[in-house]
């Protein structure tokens, strides 16, 4: 396909340059498309050759690009070479533009656009580990456990398609002495009852009133006390109940994420890793890292003088674990069981610190695979509410999503003609808050508004949903034009090549992605990809053109229609057939 392009180019460069293709691929990108204007199809950039020393880093570069260019002869493929400003700019023979491009997308075709191209092919594959998610048994599911999930969803997603095999992971707050408060809390005011009619509710009810309790209540404080040493020496009664607040949660939650398209191939939890985490420290002490502090805790020296002027905690005075306690543990073990070539986490921006005292131990405990651990941060949502107040539950922004769309769906004509417009409105809804969430650098706070997130037009996932849906009415209205054959000669409009131009980029957008693991380049591709087919919808009808055109005009379509689903389905929307 379309990499075939780059290929010509680069052998053409390696020629003039005497350098191997590898080394100059990188500098070559497909040139982002402006609509009414024409633009090469690709560029080297002359700036990128200096900087990685196949040219020399001084003299003029425009001086070198012009003298670049003189050495590189046009040919049939390659129509044009001329010089730009500190590049040099490539075109194609149309023709062979269009044909390439558009020859995957026969019907039936199920090799995924893009996917084994070049540049992606030279990424190294293995296991991906990426936990995301997370959330605390008992407690609020909030805005940030849902950008957790919706990115770590995309990051898998996307690690999958390049070919890495990826454990998706799922690691619970399900230990702490919360849980003596909730097992407390649960023989005073529990209900079995209501624990199984409405399990994530009851839990957070009565966590909540034993919290309010617990302030002014001695006794109620001593008995959460006694309940959590219970569940430390695993005695059964008190496992028993902690096991039941578990397995209905992950349950529960299955049900949710579900609904939102995720879902995980471990459910794992900080309780897993509790005495492993006491061996960790002992490993820690027999390494001479651990110190014990003034306050008779047990703790690591991170500070780079070794003046304890920088110390991570890993035991309490009275001998228990903490949260990173537990995370080394659990890294270590993630580790031995997946043997993972890399490891994901994705939290909360405030979480950056913990991440990086956890990478920073891992290595002073000779495991030099810390170095493939990575954290991915986000940024706060402010503001994320539902008519009934605060989001407390993953299934209350759903169905608030739900509710708002199909009350916006129901002005127009073809809802009614939906099978299940419920249905159709939930994912119109959850792709609407995934682009207002991608949208962005990850670590940017953002405010959030339900109304402008689902307007239909603008830059959001409904415009998406809504191109889809067009796209897929188009294509079936005409489906009598299927043809394995086209004419890529008779696509000549300036509309038409510019999405063709726009789809020669895919694949380094994908790559953009793999590298910073931010979703914004590929959210960004498909909303101006979506931009491109409307200016295409209006100007090259199907519907009435010559046959042979028509024929050439669907095909078009149906290749945007495929990379736009392929996009969406990798952000982790799904996309709609009709709305
Ligand atoms: N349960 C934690 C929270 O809600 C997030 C866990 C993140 N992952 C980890 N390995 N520490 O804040």
């Amino acid at each position: 396909m379309a990499c075939i392009f780059r290929k010509t180019i680069a052998a053409k460069l390696s020629k003039a340059l005497q350098q191997p293709e590898e080394l100059l691929l990188p500098a070559l990108s497909a040139v982002p498309v402006f609509r009414k204007q024409r633009t090469p199809d690709f560029k080297l950039s002359v700036s990128l050759l200096r900087l990685n020393g196949i040219l020399p880093k001084t003299g003029d570069i425009q001086l070198q690009t012009e003298d670049l260019t003189r050495q590189l002869i046009p040919d049939n493929v390659v129509e044009d070479i001329s010089a730009g400003s500190g590049a040099v700019n490539f075109t194609i023979n149309r023709k062979l533009l269009v044909q390439k491009l558009l020859e995957p997308f026969e019907s039936e075709s199920n090799t995924p656009f893009g996917l084994n191209s070049e540049l992606l092919n030279t990424l190294k594959r293995g296991t991906t580990l990426v936990e995301y998610s997370s959330p605390n048994i008992a407690k609020k599911f909030h805005a940030g456990h849902l950008r957790s999930t919706i990115i770590g969803n995309f990051i898998a997603n996307l690690k999958q398609a390049l070919g890495n095999n990826v454990v998706r992971m799922n690691y619970l707050g399900d230990w702490g002495m919360q849980f003596g408060l909730l097992g407390a809390g649960f023989i005073q005011f529990g209900s079995h009852s209501k624990l199984k009619d409405n399990p994530l509710q009851h839990l957070f009810e009565v966590y909540v009133q034993v919290n309010r309790e617990a302030e002014h209540n001695e006794n109620l404080r001593q008995e959460a006390r006694d309940f959590f040493r219970k569940l430390e020496e695993h005695d059964a009664e008190a496992v028993s109940l902690w096991q039941r607040f578990r397995d209905i949660t992950v349950e529960e939650y299955q049900h949710v994420y579900k609904r939102l398209g995720v879902h995980f191939d471990v459910y794992s939890g900080e309780s897993l890793h509790q005495s492993q985490a006491l061996e960790v420290v002992q490993q820690l002490q027999s390494r001479g890292l651990l110190k014990t502090s003034d306050k008779g805790t047990g703790v690591v020296d991170l500070s780079s003088s070794g003046d304890m002027s920088n110390v991570c905690t890993v035991l309490r005075s009275d001998g228990t674990t903490l949260y990173i306690t537990r995370d080394l543990a659990a890294a270590v073990d993630r580790k031995e069981r997946y043997h993972f070539t890399e490891m994901i986490y994705v939290t909360d921006k405030s979480q950056a610190n913990h991440f990086q005292q956890l990478f920073q131990i891992l290595s002073a405990s000779g495991h030099p695979w810390s170095e493939s651990c990575r954290h991915v941060p986000f940024g706060l949502v402010k503001g994320m509410k539902t008519r009934t107040g605060e989001v407390v539950f993953l299934e209350d922004v759903l169905d608030e999503a739900r509710t708002r769309m199909l009350h916006n769906m129901s002005r127009a004509q073809t809802t009614k003609e939906l099978e299940d417009p419920e249905d159709t409105a939930e994912k119109v809804g959850i792709g609407a808050l995934i682009v207002q969430d991608f949208k962005g650098p990850l670590e940017s706070d953002y405010s959030f508004d339900w109304d402008r997130i689902l307007q239909a037009q603008g830059d959001t996932g409904v415009f998406l949903q809504y191109t889809h849906a067009r796209l897929c009415s188009l294509l079936q209205k005409n489906e009598d034009l299927e043809a394995a054959h086209f004419d890529a000669s008779l696509l000549t409009e300036p509309s038409a090549i510019s999405i063709v131009q726009h789809l020669l980029r895919y694949d380094e957008v994908l790559l953009q992605c793999s590298q910073d693991l931010q979703p914004k380049h590929l959210v960004n591709f498909l909303l101006k990809l979506c931009h491109l087919i409307a200016a295409a919808h209006r100007e090259l009808p199907v519907k009435g053109s010559p046959v042979q055109v028509a024929q050439t005009r669907r095909r078009l379509f149906r290749g945007s229609c495929s990379v736009l689903a392929d996009g969406m389905r990798l952000l982790g929307i799904t996309p709609v057939d009709k709305m």
